[in-house]
């Protein structure tokens, strides 16, 4: 597998092109940012740990049989996956209300959705994301309905998977946001899924183990992603 030019720069990794045209390399960054980049750091360590942890989590979720790009974690900070069409369009799964539900609806923090609340966001910084309902994803033909109900599937279907999975490790799965690539006509998982894309919270001391400790000072993010990833191994073990 050889390593060939840069093809995409994002905020958190970097594409690069393969000698295969089906597959290319995620390399995780260490650079953090949020509120659409005005807060930003390098938070050395921050790559390997996503790297590791989102690889654990494709491997469990192919093994489950959601369709993703991912094919193999290949060092620390580098994975291979399929080459997709990104479908610009993040999909936001809420169990516990937190972030920006609480300050847009003014719902209480914690509360419970049963059954959990499946949202869409535009991916484009410049306008800060914002949120979509179906009809503005027909309207601007981002997706098709039959690409809509597969991602909203698929995206319950994850969410099963990882808040069983997680709450074994004692931690709650809160909310996460996926993003979907087409490849070969289908709608399969992609981007990543990690402490950086998900909320999850201690069950039994509700710490923040996720990036909200870069976004609001509370704590080394560091720390809270290791805590992620040794549960993780544990389990694996
Ligand atoms: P929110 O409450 O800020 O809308 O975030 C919901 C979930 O989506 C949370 O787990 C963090 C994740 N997320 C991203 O992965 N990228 C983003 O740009 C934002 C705003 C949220
Ligand atoms: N990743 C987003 C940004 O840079 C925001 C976030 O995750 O909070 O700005």
């Amino acid at each position: 597998m050889e390593k060939k030019e840069k093809l995409y720069e994002g905020k958190a990794k970097i594409i690069y092109a393969t000698d295969n045209p089906e597959q290319v390399i995620a390399y995780y960054k260490d650079d953090a940012t949020a509120f659409d980049a005005i807060k930003k750091a390098t938070i050395k360590g921050k790559g390997e740990l996503n790297n590791t942890i989102a690889s654990f989590f494709f491997k469990l979720l192919n093994e489950k049989g959601i369709p993703t790009h991912f094919i193999k974690q290949l060092s620390n900070r580098e994975m291979l996956i399929q080459k997709v069409e990104i479908i610009p369009v993040e999909v936001v799964v809420r169990n516990i209300a937190a972030g920006s539900i609480v300050r847009r609806l003014g719902i209480p923090e914690k509360t419970k959705f049963e059954p959990p609340l499946v949202e869409f966001y535009l991916k484009n910084d410049e306008l800060h994301d914002p949120i979509l309902c179906e009809q503005h994803i027909y309207a601007m033909n981002l997706a098709t309905p039959e690409e809509v109900a597969t991602m909203k599937e698929l995206a319950l279907k994850v969410n099963e998977i990882l808040k069983e999975f997680m709450e074994k490790q004692g931690i709650i799965l809160v909310d996460f946001k996926l993003e979907f690539g087409r490849k070969d006509g289908k709608v399969i998982l992609a981007d990543e899924i990690s402490p950086d894309t998900c909320r999850f919270w201690d069950a039994k001391t509700g710490e923040s183990l996720d990036k909200d400790r870069f976004r609001f000072d509370l704590g080394d993010l560091i720390e809270g992603y290791k805590k992620i990833l040794e549960k993780i191994e544990k389990q694996e073990g």
